[in-house]
């Protein structure tokens, strides 16, 4: 298992490119289900989630291949996929046990096989996930769904004994913490393919929804409104293959502009989705971090400086996470790293996942100043904060801890990194081109001295 050693104090300064995203990615990988013709996707990061899914794949009848280094200026790889066999519909729990978000394969292969199997996720670290609004979602366009052996079978009824067809539907996606957005994707990306017109209610207006329509659009569906909380979807026959590049990952982005804040540096972001930041660079610029935006004609994939707050100091700042397009529940704790060393107090409270705050007592242990009650932590910011050994419990916990090492005095050792590498594509090395003193250390070998 490997850690990070991070030696903190140094200002981070220079320029970095964002990989493509990886939530982008996931549902755009599932969506090759749809058609039986060939799917290119351009610039996909090497994560370990998306090794998980690219794994998946194959036992679904789907091919693929991955090209890693490719000769454009984007950082991802490539990867070519074709689905030739729709005999196999079950997707194990082996592989849905490592990586959530293989439940979006149910929409596509129900849609154009009239049935998938996919086993159920389990619980997580950031606090209980349930699917059920996927589930509802999909049986308002007619599926049948069992529970069973820890499996969701979900089925299109025969008709006179004939395979049948999705029927088109108005659906309402919003629970009790907003829309969902992978259930967005699957509800989505199954009406494609249903017989007739599908309303999506309530649905997730993240900017990966937006990129997942883009994709199915230009594969033939019939989709408007896509970011807006009302999807209309036209169902057709089939789709046909696409080549389709993935928008970059906003939250690299956003844990980039974190690091240059925190550490007071000044960090030149390239490939950046900036209008899709617009909620965090507004909290960042609060707390006292300058940005300069040069959006190229593509807001979404612009150049982006971000510099620390200089001899002023951090800024205290309140925060709420929200479904977008406001606050990502994915920037709140690498936000909390950078706000514990703030001039003041700071409140951060969590809507969407309110049990996400394994990173407070890490932090903690770091010497930060945090009182938690319920969903809201008031982070009283502390002059300096202290490397210690601390343990990465989530994705983006573990991105939180990375920033409060850079930031330390001392050294700070991060164990289980793995969880970084879900997420992060070798984090370690674009930290150490922008100037951090960070190594990655196997467990097995003698930590460097
Ligand atoms: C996506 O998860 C992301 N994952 C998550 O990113 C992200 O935190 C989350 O959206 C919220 O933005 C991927 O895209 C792969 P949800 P998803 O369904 O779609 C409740 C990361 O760090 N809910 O939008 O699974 C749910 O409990 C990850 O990269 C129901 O009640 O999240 C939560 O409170 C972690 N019933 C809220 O909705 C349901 O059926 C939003 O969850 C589904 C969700």
């Amino acid at each position: 298992m490997d850690r990070f050693d991070i030696r903190g104090g140094t200002r981070l300064a220079g320029r970095m490119t964002v990989h493509g995203s990886k939530n982008a990615a996931l549902p755009l990988l599932a969506a090759a289900l749809l058609t039986d013709e060939p799917v290119v996707l351009r610039d996909i990061p090497d994560l370990a989630d998306i090794k998980s899914m690219l794994a998946l794949l194959p036992k679904l009848g789907c091919t693929v291949d991955h090209q890693r280094v490719t000769d454009n200026e984007l950082p991802g790889g490539v990867v070519n996929l074709h689905t030739t066999d729709t005999s196999v519909s079950h997707a194990p729990y082996e592989i849905v046990r490592t990586m959530r978000a293989s439940i979006c394969v149910l929409g596509p292969m129900l849609a154009r096989r009239g049935l998938a199997r996919v086993s159920l996720p389990g619980g997580c670290s950031i606090g209980e996930r349930p699917v059920d609004l996927h589930i509802r979602g999909l049986q308002a366009l007619g599926a049948d769904i069992t529970l069973d052996g820890g499996d969701i079978t979900a089925r299109v009824p025969r008709v006179n004994g004939k395979p049948g067809r999705l029927r088109g539907a108005r659906v309402f996606l919003g629970g009790p913490f907003g829309s969902t957005v992978l259930g967005t994707a699957n509800v989505m990306s199954a009406a494609t393919l249903a017989e007739g017109r599908t309303i999506i209610e309530c649905a997730a207006c993240e900017p990966e929804i937006v990129d997942l329509a883009n994709m199915l659009t230009a594969m033939g569906a019939r989709i408007s409104g896509a970011g807006s909380p009302r999807i209309t979807i036209d169902g057709v026959e089939r789709l046909k293959g696409v080549d389709h590049t993935v928008i970059p990952d906003r939250i690299e982005a956003g844990t980039y502009m974190c690091a240059a804040l925190i550490t007071n540096g000044d960090i030149t972001i390239d490939n950046c989705p900036a209008d899709a930041l617009m909620a965090h660079i507004d909290r960042l610029q609060h707390a006292g971090a300058h940005f300069t935006i040069d959006d190229k004609g593509d807001p979404m994939r612009a150049s982006v400086r971000v510099q620390g707050a200089g001899s002023r100091g951090i800024q205290p700042i309140e925060v709420t996470t929200q479904p977008h397009p406001g606050f990502p529940t994915d920037l709140q704790a690498q936000l909390m790293a950078t706000l514990t060393l703030a001039d003041g107090n700071s409140v951060v409270t969590e809507r969407i996942f309110t049990e996400r705050f394994l990173h407070v007592a890490e932090l903690s242990r770091m010497g930060a100043g945090l009182f938690r009650q319920g969903p809201t932590v008031v982070v009283s910011g502390v002059r300096r904060l202290v490397g210690a050994p601390v343990m990465a419990s989530d994705l983006r916990a573990s991105a939180c801890l990375v920033l409060a090492g850079l930031a330390a005095e001392g050294t700070t050792q991060i164990n289980r990194v793995y969880h970084l590498d879900r997420g992060y594509q070798r984090m370690e090395e674009t930290l150490v081109t922008l100037g951090a003193v960070i190594e990655r250390v196997n467990e097995k070998e003698p930590a460097a001295s």
